[in-house]
C-alpha cells in the first residue's frame, strides 16, 4: 500500500515541484494515473473495496481515462444489443491510493464523466451517487482526507441494459482531477464571462471571502499581455471591463483571451483562476438566420457522438484534434454534440479551432426511448444535470446554442410543454446570452405531432429531418415559415450524403445496378433549400463521423458519417466540401477496379465546385459537363457575367457520365475561375507493399498517435478491393491501443492486434506511456514486406 501511495504521489504533476502557496495558490492536478480496476461487482462493505484496508493487488493497474467496453469482444447476445454495438457492459470498480501532494485548505475530486451510475467513496466514506454518464461532477474530500495514504473507490454500474441508443462505453472514460484550493477561493465553475461589443462582464463566485479582500480581474491576450484590469471587493463580484479593439472570435479566426481572476488578501494573492473566452456577439433572426458580430454565417453543421471507434469513449485529445481538422477542411463550421454534453476538452478544441457548437443535454426526458435510459432519472436529476452542464460550459465562445433534448417523446404531450418550460427557465436563468432549442422529429407528424405550445416556447425551433412529412419533402421549412413568421428555424438533424460501405454494380454481369448513384439527391435538394433561404439558420447532418452502436448485427455501428471511424473522408465528404469551401474541389467516384465488367456502362460521379469538368478514359475525351448553382444572371450589362459564364448547367449539385468500363485511368479536368484542377483514378494492380503513415510522428508522453496503413500496388495506388489480414505489433515506449479498418461489420475486437484491411486500408492507435522514447509499430501481411513506423514520445 505504501508503495502505491508513493507512486501516486510521484504521478501527480506538480507534486514534485510544489511551490509556496503565495505563488501557486491553487492546483488543478491530473488524477488519471495509477488506478486499479476490477471488472465485476464485489460487496462494498464491510471490508470491501471502499475500505482502505482492502487488498486490491490482484486488480489490474491502469491509467484513466478508461473504457472497459471497448476492450471486450463483440457478442450478438450482449445485453446492450445493437444500441451499444454488441459490446460488454456490466459493473466495474476502480481504486486509487494517494497521498496529498501538499497541504491545502480544501481538496476536491472532479470526474469529467463516468458512464454510468457511479458511486464514489473516500476512506470508506460514501461521497455520492451520480446516474447520468455524461455529466461532470465533483466531491469535496476535505473532511475525510488523512495524513498519509488515502483511498478513493468508485463503483460504476452500467449493468441496467439497454440504457442507450448508441455506444456509450463503460467506466471512468473521461479525465479525473484533484483540486487543491485555499480556504478563500473562486468556486468550481465560479466565473461567468460574457462579452458585448468590446465590453466584458465577469461574474465571480468567491467562496469564504474574508472582509477587505479584493478580486482583481485581468483580461489577458493570447500573447500573455494584460489588456484590461479591474478590482472589486471579493464578495460575489460583477465586474465590467472594456478592451480597445479586441481581436474577435470566429470560426475563421478563433482568437481567445483569458480572464484571470485573482483574490488578494493583505496584498498577497491567495487564489487565481483563469477562464478562456472570446469576444463575439451572436444574434438569431427569423429572416436572416444566425449572425456573428453582425455577419451572417450559415451553420454548415454535423452531429457527432462522443466515441472514436477503436478507442471507444475514452478518446485521447489528439484524436479529436485530428478528427476536427478533417471536418474543418470539409468546410464544416458547426457541431451538435448529439445527444449529451461532451468531454470538456472537446469544447476547448472547438474554441481553439473555431467551431460553432450546439451543446445538447438529453436524449429523453420523462418518456423513455429504451427501457433504462435517462427517463428513469429525469425527474430527480435533470435540473441538477442541466445546471451543472450550463455552469461548466457557458464560458466557451464556441457554444452558440443550447439544445435541451433530442427527439424528446414528450414533445407531443401537454406534460412535455411543462417540462420544456422548466428546462428553458433554467437555461435562461443560468445563461441569458444563448437561445435554447430542441431537436424535434414530429413537427407536422400524423396523429401525434409536436404541440404548438412546445414549439412556440422555444427560442429556436429545431427540425429533425425537415423533409420527413407530407409536402415538406419538397417545401422543407416553407409552410411553417409562412404560418409562423416569428419562428427562428434550424435543421437540428438531417440525412447526409451517404457513401455505400462497398461499391457494387449488382450481381448480374450483364446488367450494371450501381448502388452509389442516387444517395446524393435528397441531401443536394435539402442543401439547395438551406443555401438560398436566409431564414434557415443552417443544418446539422447525421452524422459527421461514423460511430459505434445503433447497429443491427453483423453491423457494430452506424455508417451514416461522411468520415469513417478511421478518420478517412468518404465520397459524401467531398460533396459538402464542394459546397462549403472556396478552394477548387474535384472528387471522382467510384473506384476503377471492375475486372469482369469490361464494356459495361458505369456511372462516374464528380463532386465538384468547378464550373466545367472534362472527363477522359485512357486519354479518350468523354465530354464536358457544367454545373452552377444558383445560375448567375447578367451582371453589369446585358450578356455580361460576374463569373465566367457556364452555358448549360445541370440542376444537380454533382456531375455524372456513363463510361463503358475498361481498365486504366479515369481523368477529370476541372476549371474554376481560371484555375485548373486534375483528378485521376487508376485501376490498381496486385498488392506490392504496405504504406504506413502517421498524422504526426512526434507526440508527448501520455499521448496518442494515429497510423494509417494502405495496401498499394507497385505504382503506389491503394487497392480498393484489398482485404489482406494484417497483424500489428508495438515495441518501445508505448502500446497498441486499438486497430480498426472502418468496416462496421468486422467481427474482430478492437483490442486484438490483427485486422483485415478494408478497401485496402487499416488504422491503428498507439499510446505513449509516461516515459519518453521511440515507439515502433510494425505491420505485417503474408507475402508483403513488413512496414514499420517510429513515433517519438517526448
Ligand atoms: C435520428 C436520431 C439519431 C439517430 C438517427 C439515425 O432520428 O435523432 O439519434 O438515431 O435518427 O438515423
Amino acid at each position: 500500500m505504501k508503495k502505491l501511495a508513493l507512486l501516486a504521489l510521484m504521478a501527480i504533476p506538480g507534486a514534485a515541484s510544489a511551490q509556496p502557496a503565495t505563488t501557486q495558490p491553487r492546483q488543478h492536478l491530473s488524477f488519471d494515473h495509477d488506478w486499479r480496476f476490477h471488472l465485476g461487482d464485489t460487496a462494498a462493505a464491510p471490508i470491501g473495496p471502499v475500505s482502505a484496508a482492502y487488498d486490491d493487488r490482484s486488480w489490474r493497474p491502469l491509467d484513466l481515462p478508461h473504457d472497459w467496453s471497448i476492450e471486450g469482444a463483440f457478442d450478438k447476445d450482449a445485453p446492450t444489443g445493437g444500441g451499444g454495438g454488441y459490446l460488454p457492459t456490466g459493473i466495474g470498480w476502480y481504486r486509487k491510493s494517494f497521498t496529498l501532494p501538499r497541504k491545502g485548505a480544501l481538496v476536491s475530486i472532479q470526474f469529467d464523466g463516468v458512464y454510468m451510475n457511479s458511486d464514489v467513496w473516500i476512506n470508506g466514506h460514501h461521497l455520492g451517487h451520480r446516474p447520468y454518464g455524461y455529466i461532470t461532477f465533483a466531491y469535496d474530500l476535505t473532511p475525510y482526507i488523512k495524513r498519509g495514504a488515502n483511498t478513493i473507490a468508485v463503483r460504476v454500474d452500467n449493468s441496467l441494459q439497454p440504457n442507450s441508443r448508441w455506444y456509450s462505453g463503460s467506466g471512468i472514460y473521461r479525465h479525473v482531477w484533484l483540486d487543491i484550493r485555499p480556504k478563500e477561493h473562486i468556486a468550481q465553475w465560479g466565473t461567468y464571462v460574457t462579452t458585448h461589443g468590446n465590453d466584458v462582464t465577469i461574474q465571480t463566485q468567491v467562496d469564504n471571502p474574508a472582509p477587505g479582500d479584493s478580486l482583481v480581474a485581468q483580461i489577458v491576450d493570447a500573447g500573455g499581455k494584460v489588456v484590461a484590469t479591474d478590482a472589486a471587493p471579493a464578495q460575489n463580484a460583477k465586474q465590467h471591463l472594456s478592451v480597445d479593439a479586441p481581436l474577435r472570435w470566429s470560426p475563421d479566426h478563433p482568437y481567445l483571451y483569458k480572464a484571470a481572476l485573482l483574490i488578494k488578501s493583505h496584498g498577497k494573492i491567495v487564489d487565481k483562476y483563469d477562464t478562456p473566452f472570446g469576444f463575439r456577439d451572436i444574434a438569431y433572426s427569423d429572416t436572416s438566420g444566425f449572425s456573428l458580430d453582425g455577419k451572417r454565417i450559415k451553420m454548415n453543421g454535423v452531429c457527432l457522438h462522443g466515441d472514436a471507434g477503436c478507442v471507444g469513449a475514452a478518446v485521447p485529445e489528439r484524436i479529436w484534434r485530428e478528427r476536427l481538422a478533417v471536418l474543418k477542411k470539409m468546410g464544416c463550421n458547426a457541431i451538435r454534440t448529439s445527444h449529451n454534453p461532451p468531454a470538456p476538452e472537446f469544447l476547448d478544441l472547438c474554441d481553439e479551432m473555431g467551431f460553432l457548437v450546439m451543446d445538447e443535454a438529453f436524449d429523453a426526458w420523462e418518456s423513455g426511448k429504451v427501457k433504462n435510459d435517462y427517463h428513469l432519472y429525469f425527474d430527480e436529476w435533470s435540473q441538477r444535470d442541466v445546471t451543472d452542464q450550463i455552469h461548466r460550459d457557458r464560458n466557451h465562445p464556441s457554444i452558440v446554442l443550447w439544445s435541451a433534448g433530442n427527439e424528446i417523446p414528450d414533445q407531443t404531450s401537454d406534460k412535455g410543454v411543462e417540462l420544456l418550460k422548466a428546462l428553458l427557465k433554467t437555461f435562461h436563468d443560468e445563461d441569458p446570452t444563448r437561445p435554447v432549442t430542441t431537436a424535434n422529429d414530429d413537427i407536422a407528424a400524423d396523429v401525434h405531432s409536436t404541440r404548438m405550445a412546445f414549439l412556440d416556447a422555444e427560442d429556436v425551433v429545431g427540425y429533425n429531418y425537415v423533409d420527413r412529412w407530407h409536402e415538406r419533402r419538397e417545401l422543407y421549412y416553407a409552410p411553417d415559415h409562412y404560418d409562423h413568421p416569428q419562428w427562428k428555424m434550424i435543421g437540428t438533424e438531417s440525412g447526409s450524403v451517404r457513401t455505400p460501405d462497398v461499391y457494387s454494380l449488382g450481381n448480374d454481369p450483364q446488367k450494371p445496378e450501381p448502388n452509389y448513384i442516387s444517395g446524393m439527391i435528397n441531401a443536394e435538394q435539402l442543401w439547395k433549400f438551406v443555401a438560398v433561404h436566409d431564414y434557415v439558420i443552417g443544418d446539422f447532418m447525421w452524422t459527421g463521423i461514423d460511430y459505434l452502436g445503433e447497429a443491427r448485427w453483423p453491423g457494430k455501428g452506424s455508417s451514416s458519417g461522411v468520415i469513417d471511424m478511421t478518420n478517412l473522408p468518404k465520397d459524401g465528404y467531398y460533396f459538402y466540401q464542394s459546397q462549403w469551401t472556396d478552394k477548387p474541389v474535384l472528387h471522382l467516384l467510384p473506384h476503377w477496379n471492375w475486372a469482369g465488367r469490361e464494356g459495361q456502362s458505369i456511372p462516374v460521379i464528380a463532386y465538384t465546385n468547378c464550373d466545367t469538368v472534362e472527363l477522359y478514359l485512357n486519354d479518350k475525351y468523354l465530354g464536358t459537363k457544367y454545373r452552377e448553382f444558383p445560375r448567375q444572371g447578367n451582371s453589369g450589362a446585358w450578356n455580361k457575367y460576374a463569373r465566367p459564364y457556364v452555358a448549360i448547367t445541370t440542376a444537380d449539385l454533382h456531375l455524372s457520365w456513363d463510361v463503358p468500363y475498361e481498365p486504366g485511368t479515369i481523368k477529370a479536368v476541372g476549371r474554376r475561375n481560371g484555375e485548373t484542377i486534375t483528378t485521376e483514378i487508376h485501376t490498381a494492380g496486385a498488392p506490392a507493399a504496405l504504406k504506413i503513415i502517421a498524422d504526426t510522428t512526434v507526440i508527448s508522453t501520455d499521448d496518442a498517435a494515429t497510423v494509417h496503413v494502405d495496401i498499394v500496388d507497385k505504382d503506389g495506388n491503394v487497392i480498393p478491393t484489398a482485404d489482406n489480414p494484417l497483424t500489428f505489433s508495438v515495441t518501445g515506449a508505448g502500446r497498441l491501443a486499438g486497430v480498426d479498418n472502418g468496416n462496421q461489420r468486422d467481427d474482430d475486437a478492437f483490442s486484438l492486434p490483427r485486422r483485415h484491411a478494408f478497401k485496402g486500408h487499416a488504422y491503428a492507435v498507439v499510446r505513449s506511456g509516461r516515459t519518453p522514447g521511440p515507439i515502433h509499430l510494425t505491420v505485417t501481411a503474408d507475402g508483403l514486406p513488413a512496414a514499420t513506423i517510429t513515433i517519438d514520445a517526448r
